[in-house]
């Protein structure tokens, strides 16, 4: 079996998809599921970034590592490379649907379309909120990563 290859993604690469590729980087390992894991931003101004101090703090206080994570924009590549490109909200897999191949377009889903019962269905940008808005963000992202693992794992297994 091909590794399952996964981009996360968001539009600065700095909170949510950093964050979605930290938990379930983690959760990924917890269930022994051999994956790549990557993410990226459908906008380029913060590449090269540490991912943003308040969502390391908050995902760190879970017991989540964003080591060896650096913001970078979505490639072209991209659409060939991974199997699984999820966006954290509408506005991003729109921006995602037109930068892709026709034939790359059944990779596309919103990410929280994996999340069993999700309350909402994107994660909202917490950039310009506050804490609470970050610790939102990982109760949704550790949802969605549970049912991608159960998705990837009937899947590919
Ligand atoms: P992210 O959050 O898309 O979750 O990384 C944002 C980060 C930066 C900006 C917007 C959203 N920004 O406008 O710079």
């Amino acid at each position: 079996m091909r590794k399952p290859k996964v981009l996360f993604v968001c539009l600065g690469n700095i909170c949510r998809s950093p964050t979605a590729e930290a938990v379930f980087r983690h959760k990924a390992n917890q269930a022994g599921l051999d994956v790549f894991i990557d993410s990226a931003g459908t906008g380029a101004w913060h590449a090269g970034e540490l991912p943003d101090s308040r969502a390391r703090a908050a995902g760190q206080a879970r017991g989540y590592s964003f080591a060896g994570q650096s913001a970078r924009a979505v490639i072209e590549e991209d659409f060939e490379d991974f199997d699984f490109i999820l966006a954290m909200d509408r506005k991003n897999l729109k921006n995602l649907e037109t930068l892709a191949p026709n034939h790359s377009r059944t990779k596309l889903a919103l990410f929280l379309d994996y999340a069993d019962n999700s309350p909402v269905a994107e994660v909202p940008d917490p950039y310009y909120g506050g804490p609470d808005g970050f610790e939102h963000v990982l109760d949704l992202i550790e949802a969605a990563s549970d049912g991608l693992i159960m998705a990837i794992t009937e899947n590919y297994g």
